[in-house]
Parts: C-alpha cells; sequence; structure tokens
C-alpha cells in the first residue's frame, strides 16, 4: 500500500492549484454575483485538459486517471464550487459517451467536449415527479421511422444553459419499466429542445440550473447511447463516477473552510489573545482537518478503483463511490458550519468567504443522489455482497 501521489499526479495538482489561484480565485465571487462562469474561463480550462481530463488523447482529452480527475476537481473547488461542479459534469457526459458510445459517436462529440468547443455537457435524469427515484421517468422517445421523437421534461439540470450536448434519459418502452430507459444524446439547438427556466438558487449560483422542455423534439437514432433499454444502467454506471467527482468537491471546499478559519483564528483577538489559543476553536480545527483528511482518502480510493475497472479488472466501486460521497459532503456540511461558527457574525456576512462556502456545499448532500440514496446504494451492495 502506497499513500503518496505519484509524481505525475503532484505536478498536475499543482498546475490546476496555480491555474485556480490565478485565473478563478479573483473572479469567483463575481462568478456567484452575475450567476454565470465566463465562457472564456471554460475554455482556458479546456486548452489545459480540465473539462475531460479522463478522456483519452485519441478523443482530444489528456488521457489522465480518475485520481488526476479527483485532485483537479478538489483544487477547482477550493476557489468556486460552481466553477468545480460544471468541470465534475462534463466529465461526466465525456465518459458516458467514451464509455457507452459507438465509435462514431466517441469521434463526433469527445473532442467537442475537449477542445471547449462545447463548453459543457449536461446530464439530463431528473424529473418533477422522479428525482430519488429516477427509474419512474416520464420523458417519451417514441420511434418514427429513422428518428425518436422526444416529449417531456428534466428539471434541475446542472449546465444546460452552456451544455453544447445532452445525455437524456427517456423511455423508449412503456411496458418494461427500468427496463425501458435509453439513453440519447441531445445536441443543443436541435429543434424541440427548449432550454427552460434558470433555478435561483442558495449557492453555487454561478453554475446553471435549468429546466428542458422536449416538444416533439427530433434525433436522428444513431444517437442512442447504447442499446435501448440500457439506459438506466448506463444513468447510475455513469453516476458512480460522477459521484466521485462530488466527493472530490466537497473536500476541496473543506480545505478552503480549515484554511479560512485558521487564518481568522490566529488574527481575531477576544480576551486578549488570537482565539486560535482557545481549546473550542481548537477542537472544532482539529476535527475539520481529522474529517478532510478521512473523506480525501476515501474519495481517492474510489478513483483508485474506478481506474483499476476502466483497466479491465474484475471489480465494482459502486459502493466505494457512495461512500466517498457520502461521508465527504456530510463532513463537509459540518466543516463550513463550523467555518462559520469560529468566523462569528463575520461568518454571516458576504465579505467572509466562509457564507458563500455555507451555501455552497448544502446541495452537495442532494444532487448526484442525496445521502439517503447513497445509504441505500451501500446498503444493497453490502447486503447483496
Ligand atoms: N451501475 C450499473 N447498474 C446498476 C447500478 C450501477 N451503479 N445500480 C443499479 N444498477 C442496475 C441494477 O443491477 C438493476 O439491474 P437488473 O434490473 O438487471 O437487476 C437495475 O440497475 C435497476 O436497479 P434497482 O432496481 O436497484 O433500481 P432502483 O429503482 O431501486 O434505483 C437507485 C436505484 C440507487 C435508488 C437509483 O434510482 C438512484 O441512484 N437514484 C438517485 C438518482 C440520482 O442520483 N440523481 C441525480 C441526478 S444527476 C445530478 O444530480 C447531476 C448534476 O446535475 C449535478
Amino acid at each position: 500500500m502506497n499513500f503518496e501521489l505519484s509524481e505525475e499526479h503532484r505536478i498536475l495538482q499543482k498546475m490546476v492549484r496555480d491555474f485556480a489561484e490565478k485565473e478563478i480565485a479573483p473572479i469567483a465571487n463575481k462568478i456567484e454575483e452575475e450567476q454565470e462562469i465566463p465562457d472564456d474561463l471554460i475554455k482556458k480550462m479546456a486548452e489545459l485538459g480540465l473539462n475531460t481530463i479522463t478522456i483519452p488523447e485519441e478523443y482530444g482529452g489528456p488521457g489522465m486517471d480518475t485520481v488526476s480527475f479527483a485532485l483537479a476537481v478538489m483544487e477547482v473547488a477550493r476557489v468556486s464550487s460552481s466553477v468545480a461542479v460544471g468541470m465534475s459534469v462534463t466529465n461526466m457526459v465525456a465518459e458516458g459517451i467514451y464509455r457507452f458510445g459507438n465509435e462514431e459517436q466517441r469521434r463526433k462529440y469527445l473532442p467537442k467536449l475537449a477542445s471547449g468547443e462545447y463548453l459543457a455537457g449536461a446530464f439530463a435524469l431528473t424529473e418533477p415527479h422522479a428525482g430519488s427515484d429516477a427509474g419512474s421517468i416520464k420523458t417519451t422517445a417514441l420511434r418514427d421511422g429513422d428518428s425518436y421523437v422526444i416529449n417531456g421534461s428534466k428539471i434541475f439540470i446542472t449546465n444546460g444553459k452552456k451544455a453544447g450536448i445532452f445525455m437524456v434519459a427517456v423511455v423508449t418502452d412503456k411496458e418494461k419499466g427500468k427496463k425501458g430507459i435509453s439513453v440519447i444524446l441531445v445536441e443543443k439547438g436541435t429543434p424541440g429542445l427548449i432550454i427552460g427556466k434558470k433555478e435561483r438558487k442558495m449557492g453555487q449560483r454561478g453554475s446553471d440550473t435549468v429546466e428542458l422542455v422536449f416538444d416533439n423534439c427530433r434525433v436522428p437514432v444513431t444517437n442512442l447511447l447504447g442499446n435501448e433499454g440500457d439506459g438506466f444502467k448506463i444513468m447510475l454506471a455513469d453516476l458512480d463516477g460522477g459521484r466521485i467527482g462530488i466527493g472530490a468537491l466537497a473536500c476541496g471546499v473543506m480545505r478552503a473552510c480549515i484554511d479560512e478559519m485558521i487564518k481568522y483564528s490566529k488574527e481575531r483577538v477576544q480576551f486578549g489573545q488570537p482565539i486560535a489559543n482557545f481549546q473550542a476553536i481548537q477542537w472544532m480545527i482539529a476535527d475539520s482537518v481529522t474529517e478532510l483528511e478521512a473523506a480525501e482518502l476515501l474519495v481517492l480510493r474510489a478513483a483508485w478503483l474506478k481506474d483499476r475497472f476502466l483497466k479491465g479488472e474484475n471489480i465494482r466501486f459502486t459502493k466505494e463511490a457512495s461512500i466517498a460521497k457520502l461521508f465527504a459532503t456530510e463532513a463537509a456540511n459540518r466543516v463550513a458550519y463550523r467555518a462559520v461558527q469560529v468566523h462569528g457574525g463575520y461568518g454571516y456576512i458576504e465579505e467572509f468567504p466562509v457564507e458563500r462556502f455555507y451555501r455552497d456545499i448544502r446541495v452537495t448532500t442532494i444532487y448526484e443522489g442525496t445521502s439517503e440514496i447513497q445509504r441505500l446504494v451501500i446498503a444493497r451492495n453490502i447486503l447483496g455482497e
């Protein structure tokens, strides 16, 4: 067992940290205020390979591993959760196309995601009445000659405004329940794909979250990803990787909270001394660092397992990805709470970054599967083993 990052991982980590500090941190608040990530930032990230880290070079990606992906998301999330979630979801969509798409689909879409020509990818699963119970989606895609005609709606779609390509879960056979679900790739601008209302959110406001409406949206049958009826498993399998990204995002936010707690507690003087001298504050910092280090290990273990799975080993990482997401996102909420507490009244006003971190982290125990769904996945995997 080796707990050291490789030289390659350390170089990548430093490169992303420098980039995040130089290019993202100075505009992180502006991104939230304007509720928009500048296109040129996404293009700069694409130039560095950050939008499609795990996609092989032959399809335009840098061909790095999932450990690299997790490290990069951590560094970006340390300065902006909004940018980190967009990057993580785009990589998840690219991986979905890479793992389940045919050669033509890979060649057509992956270079566009990798180069930044497509600013993002979107993963369209959730519907108004189908959140945790994703298998109960109702959006239909009916075959008509060489096309599918899609009708229905999706909500809470991350990257929906910026995405060039959408991975859309649809029902192609109503009689077959979850085995009648398929995934269809829909390009931005396809007639009948309407980008609906953009949500106003508690946090991660720079990341766009929109409603999608499909009104007789016609796409060629060649846009079917995998086989008809395999869609539910494709979406869940792809989400296993996405959950590692959200766990990594939570680690990045935790680290940012801890940095702020340390800085503030050394500067803030009460009762004649820096508050860092008080055991109440020290314990909050100690508990936070302990939880961060545990979370990082769980996220990196899940990433390492996924890499072994992708290399063809006969192992699964579903349970480990859910454990990593569950622990990291719950811990990050506790850490953000403490970070505000250490700052006292200053933690509750916008001038101090912990106010944003506290709001930004809240959604991480909800999207890409709530903590309750992660527990369900973990328990099912244990009891089924
Ligand atoms: N990988 C591959 N296949 C899987 C799988 C996985 N991780 N998990 C389950 N399956 C397979 C099962 O083996 C089963 O196959 P068989 O029919 O051949 O036996 C099939 O899928 C159906 O599985 P279940 O019966 O277990 O399905 P379920 O209806 O009980 O649901 C669930 C399982 C875990 C609750 C699932 O619905 C789930 O994960 N829900 C949460 C949805 C979610 O995470 N949404 C997030 C939206 S995307 C998002 O948030 C992105 C963003 O924008 C930030």
